[in-house]
């Protein structure tokens, strides 16, 4: 019971194998209360509804890129808790670009706009209205989802390598300065690639999924381990953590090759 008596927001469930699922299941199990967020259309397409039921938690829909539904979101959480929160998860991530499978050197500018929108500003929104509603309690924990590409270039990512990087630099700035104000932690979990909607819309995904299993000593960890780590982040046990980009990838961000690899690849070797 890491997160006993504390009161969290979770945006981004989608269905069971979101990333935001997993966490809030967690964060339930570990004695939080929370409320869900995600879009309308979200809410209608997926199964948050049903996760809502499950962990006894409020569904409220907004727009992570609306800065007047996320005043609304914060105002409803701030009113079905009677106070503010102590942990809150950005698990918002979204390119029309990759999903029309448009080629980088082709990028469509409206669409990545909307990319940046989605993936990254919306957490500078996300935390600004918190700002202005004084919406997360003192000490409280706020993390956002990242992937590798923010740092090095993986073909199929397209501009949410962009998004990514911008996501890790607003973490640092707004960590700064939510952290002087309320000692508010901020940080980004730089995840292995997951098999949830957002990660199999990536051109390549199963490929890119194999490759990181053979190269990280620990393999790939999976969304229940992601959300595991999360709890840890949450929990008063980090409260000296903020500002940061932790790699939860079994260790491929520190590999340069590795023998399970270079097997893999002798074997397309014989093949051909
Ligand atoms: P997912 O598809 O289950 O979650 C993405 C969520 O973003 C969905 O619930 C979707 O409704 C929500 N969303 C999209 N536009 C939104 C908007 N305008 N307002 C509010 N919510 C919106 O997939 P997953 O993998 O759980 O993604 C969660 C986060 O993890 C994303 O930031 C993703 O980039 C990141 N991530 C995922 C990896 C993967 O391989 N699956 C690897 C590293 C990071």
């Amino acid at each position: 019971m890491i997160l006993k008596n504390k009161k969290g927001l979770i945006l981004g469930a989608l269905d069971e194998n979101s990333i935001a699922w997993k966490v809030a299941e967690q964060a339930k199990k570990e004695g939080a209360e929370i409320v869900l967020s995600n879009t309308a259309m979200a809410i209608r397409m997926g199964n948050i509804d049903e996760l809502g039921k499950k962990i006894n938690s409020p569904v409220i829909a907004a727009d992570a890129t609306s800065v007047d539904e996320l005043n609304d979101l914060w105002k409803s959480t701030l009113n079905h808790f009677g106070s503010g929160v102590d942990f809150v998860l950005h698990s918002v991530g979204m390119s029309p670009n990759v999903r029309k499978r448009i080629p980088y050197q082709e990028l469509d500018y409206n669409f990545l706009n909307k990319t940046l929108d989605v993936s990254a500003i919306s957490l500078h929104k996300l935390l600004q209205t918190a700002w202005e509603l004084n919406a997360i309690n003192d000490e409280g924990s706020v993390i956002a989802l990242s992937y590798i590409a923010a740092q090095r270039t993986f073909s199929g990512y397209s501009d949410m390598a962009e998004a990514k990087a911008l996501l890790e630099s607003i973490v640092r700035s707004f960590g700064y300065h939510y952290g002087r104000k309320n000692k508010v932690r901020i940080n980004s979990i730089s995840q292995a690639p997951t098999n949830t909607t957002a990660g199999s819309s990536i051109e390549g995904f199963g490929d890119l999924y194999t490759f990181s299993e053979k190269l990280s000593p620990l393999g790939n960890p999976d969304a229940q381990a992601c959300a595991e780590y999360c709890i840890s982040l949450f929990s008063d046990m980090t409260r000296g953590v903020t500002m940061q980009n932790l790699f939860h990838d079994g260790g491929y961000s520190s590999m340069g090759m590795s023998e399970d690899l270079m097997q893999e690849i002798e074997k397309c070797l014989m093949k051909k």
